[in-house]
């Protein structure tokens, strides 16, 4: 199906939140003039212009034209406490006062905790940290081409893995090609980084088993998102994660889970705490930096060696990795996380539930029936995470980046753009629909959720 047009029910949406949002209007005015677009984060510079922050607790933001906006984006799904959490905060400030906090230029105990922590929940055997999650995938696919010396990196058509080079291939889903998840999405990419990334399907044993057969011997890492999160909140089946444990095994390619966004989401520790099934590398960054920029890669010490005295690999560090403030956040967010793991995730899930019926519900009684995806599964049961989507066809499984990214399959810009400012304007914020829950949100909060929704979607379909 052809993408509707969505224009003029965007223009009228965009006059009515210029209207209640004037000190916004005029910061990004300022903004236009010293940073490109207005800001730093792409996807934070909604259009018209984004609300500005000026304080965060909770589940709630507060914009400088003082609407308390109630938050499902929760910082990138970082903030699984909701925002700035006395968790977290209060050993920030103790350090502080004390001073510990800002850059020191040495190491320190802390970052061993960190480690510790991460390998003792993760199965991995050696940490080395980094600043965010792009360079966390960057330094592990170096790790696996160099452990294996091949040159291939096999990825999932549309999975996310920040923006390095390997990672910026295969993510948009493009209608005019045979190959929909192949293109690199950068200008300025080195030469024939496109022709060094294979794409599976996402869940599709069949595909996977045939890039291997075809491409075995010169793969050096499968890299996947156990749970894919910007391309549609979306489980890997148990069965998947098995047949790529198996057949990377099999092939001598080193298994990468990204862990960015599942890693301390469905429990206080990795996939392989779930699943019983061990990457040989780990990714992780958000949650485990308690608000702060963390990053890590954890894996075997055979291969996470090769970053150390001799190994040739040159993960050895910027001047912010293992930033004390960080570690700080780091270490209170993942021993709370632990301690309290058998309260949070069934609270978080029970939570997560709720709202992705709650969502389905308004939006449906609002007039714009939706699917919301996100549900936990075998792999990983208990899911606080949820988008929605509008599908033309409502009877079709709808299960992969191929129908969710799709905009002939669904409506893209209903549910990312539309949708998003119309329920600006009701106070709530929503990433590609929903978001993530944390333990700040109540249930209250997710029928506010609800009412939301249901005003929001009565709005598009009167304007429609
Ligand atoms: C699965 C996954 N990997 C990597 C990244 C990149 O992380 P960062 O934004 O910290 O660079 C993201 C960011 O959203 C992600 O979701």
């Amino acid at each position: 199906m052809k993408p509707r047009d969505h224009s003029r029910l965007l223009s009228v949406l965009a006059d009515e939140y210029t209207r209640r949002s004037p000190r916004s209007a005029a910061i990004n005015k300022d903004a236009l003039r010293v940073l490109v677009d207005g800001g730093s984060h792409s996807i934070r510079l909604l259009r018209p212009f984004p609300p500005r922050i000026r304080e965060a607790r909770g589940a709630f933001v507060t914009d400088e034209d003082g609407h308390r906006i109630l938050d499902f984006w929760q910082g990138h799904h970082a903030n699984i406490l909701g925002h700035n959490p006395e968790e977290i905060t209060n050993p920030l400030s103790e350090g502080f006062t004390r001073g510990f906090g800002l850059q020191s230029g040495f190491t320190d105990a802390l970052q061993v905790h960190a480690a510790e922590l991460l390998c003792a929940r993760t199965g991995a055997e050696r940490v080395r940290f980094t600043t965010s999650g792009s360079l966390a995938t960057m330094y592990a696919i170096m790790l696996a081409r160099a452990a294996t010396s091949r040159e291939k990196v096999l990825k999932v058509g549309g999975g996310w893995h920040g923006a390095q080079p390997w990672g910026l291939v295969g993510v948009d889903y493009h209608t005019d090609t045979m190959h929909n998840f192949e293109q690199a999405e950068s200008r300025g990419l080195p030469e024939g980084v496109a022709d060094q990334v294979l794409v599976a399907r996402f869940n599709d044993i069949g595909m996977l088993e045939d890039q291997f057969r075809k491409h075995g011997k010169s793969i050096a890492c499968f890299i996947l998102e156990p749970f894919m999160a910007s391309a549609g909140s979306l489980p890997a089946s148990l069965a998947f994660l098995g047949a790529a444990r198996d057949l990377t095994r099999k092939h001598g390619t080193l298994l990468i889970f990204d862990e960015v966004i599942a890693g301390f989401r469905f429990c206080a520790g990795g996939t392989s705490r779930v699943t019983a099934i061990q990457p040989d590398l780990a990714t992780f960054a958000k949650i485990i930096g308690g608000g702060m920029p963390v990053a890590a890669v954890a894996g075997t010490a055979q291969v996470m060696e090769l970053a150390g005295r001799g190994g040739g690999v040159r993960f050895s560090g910027g001047t912010y990795s293992c930033h004390p403030a960080s570690m700080l956040a780091s270490v209170a967010m993942m021993r709370h996380l632990v301690d309290h793991e058998n309260e949070i995730y069934p609270a978080l899930a029970t939570l997560g539930e709720e709202a992705r019926r709650t969502v389905e519900r308004a939006l449906r009684d609002g007039g714009l029936p939706a699917r919301c995806t996100g549900d936990g599964n075998d792999a990983l049961p208990g899911s606080s995470m949820g988008s929605v989507h509008f599908p033309y066809d409502q009877s079709r499984p709808f299960d992969s980046p191929e129908q969710t990214r799709n905009p002939e399959v669904c409506d893209v810009v209903l549910s990312d753009t539309v949708l998003q400012l119309a329920l600006l304007l009701e106070d709530v914020f929503v990433m590609h629909g929903l978001g993530s829950i944390s333990t700040a949100h109540t249930t209250q909060d997710v029928s506010r959720l609800g009412d939301a929704c249901l005003k929001a979607a009565r709005r598009i379909t009167a304007l429609s």
